[in-house]
């Protein structure tokens, strides 16, 4: 069984969600809580990319304890300086370099040559190894990458020091036989891959962004680059905790290890969530408000006799005190009857027909239905037989 390293870049890819600016004291409050869930790796930023920015990774680095941080830098000494200098007073600092690697990016965005591109990236491993020894490679846009460039790219990166090699789904393109497959060729053709650790990094364009991931994980990579809540560029990048509990739930079919706490996943989603201002989705997987409710009358009555009918995971796994059961139109007599119970109401068999009929009126008309509409309904009954 290997390990899977969890590298969070819910800092920087993250915070470049449009509209979405973190101050270094948010940043810190989330690395705290990232660190407390025992991701490997926190992303903390791109320190040349403004001052602000620069001042939350050095806050990050200085006070967070029990975790990688990292820095990214574009293939240039002046990124590479300011991204030490945030990020060297970590327990265990970590750059990371990038240059795109696809003949759109090298034609339209970089005007540079392969071998232009080669030759920056060598450079830049070579410099940023005067300073440490742990430096991350990403060939931006990989996945429309010429694999046998790639290859070159990465055995020569290798070469220069670089000890992880990033193959990012950059604008979210690949599908996951494809991603799998190229993760296996990549394997096949650096012979210096070896030495150094394969990570992902996957966005959210088509949806596929955990898919792709996880396809990854099967063909050997073994870290994979992730965010709370998904967020990130565009539609996003691969949700952490999507993929911490897809490993965690799916053991019988992974040959995988993770060393994350679940448990802090409800906390630090809730923190992202009001830190950044993107809240979510109700039926956003693991995290949404619906992740855990169940309202059809044949699930809640199913859930009530064995809560493994209708769910795979414990709600208490992510840190949730339980599941839901939600009243709605679709729920059925058991659901009411288990609601009565726990608040301690009693009602004769007749009583409780007549309120279930006034429940389903109800429930016709008002899409949620809380306590106190419950509450309130019972009332009226009770007031009624008086
Ligand atoms: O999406 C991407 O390619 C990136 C790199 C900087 C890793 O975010
Ligand atoms: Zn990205």
């Amino acid at each position: 069984m290997s390990e899977v390293k969890i590298f969070d870049t819910t800092l920087r890819d993250g915070e470049q969600s449009p509209g979405v600016t973190l101050i270094p004291e948010e940043k810190l409050a989330i690395a705290r809580q990232l660190a407390k869930m025992k991701v490997n790796v926190i992303e903390a930023g791109f320190p040349i990319s403004s001052p602000g920015d620069f001042e939350a990774v050095k806050l990050v680095a200085e006070n967070v304890s029990g975790v990688e941080v990292a820095a990214l830098a574009r293939c240039r000494k002046a990124d590479i300086d300011r991204a030490w200098e945030a990020v060297k007073n970590a327990e265990n600092p970590r750059l990371h370099v990038f240059i795109a690697s696809s003949p759109i990016h090298l034609k339209y965005k970089l005007k540079l040559t392969q071998a232009e591109v080669l030759e920056k990236a060598v450079a830049a491993v070579e410099y940023a190894a005067k300073y440490t020894e742990n430096i991350e490679f990403s060939a931006e846009d990989a996945s429309r990458s010429e694999i046998d460039f790639l290859a070159e790219l990465f055995n020569a990166v290798i070469a220069a020091g670089a000890k992880v090699i990033n193959i990012p789904d950059t604008v979210g393109y690949a599908v996951p036989g494809e991603f799998g497959s190229l993760i296996k060729e990549i394997k096949a053709k650096t012979p210096l891959i070896e030495q150094a650790e394969i990570s992902v990094h996957c966005h959210n364009d088509l949806g596929l962004a955990v898919a792709n991931s996880l396809a990854a994980l099967e063909n050997g990579a073994t870290q994979v680059e992730v965010s709370v809540n998904g967020i990130g560029e565009r539609a996003g990048n691969a949700a952490l905790e999507e993929i911490v509990m897809a490993l965690y739930t799916r053991q019988d079919y992974y040959d995988l290890t993770i060393t994350q706490d679940t448990t802090q996943i409800a906390r630090l989603s809730k923190l992202v969530a009001s830190s950044t201002g993107i809240s979510l989705q109700a039926n956003k997987a693991i995290v949404g408000a619906n992740a855990f409710a169940h309202e059809a009358g044949i699930h809640q009555d199913g859930v009530i006799k064995e809560r493994t009918t209708y769910e795979i995971m414990d709600a208490k796994t992510i840190g949730l005190d339980h599941n839901k059961l939600v009243l709605g139109k679709h729920s059925g007599r058991h659901a009411l009857k288990d609601f009565l119970d726990k608040y301690d109401y009693q009602l004769d068999e007749a009583s409780f027909a007549s309120f279930f009929s006034r429940f389903k009126e109800l429930a016709d008309k008002k899409k949620n239905i809380s306590q106190a509409d419950i509450i309130a309904l019972l009332d009226d009954q009770l007031y009624e037989y008086q």
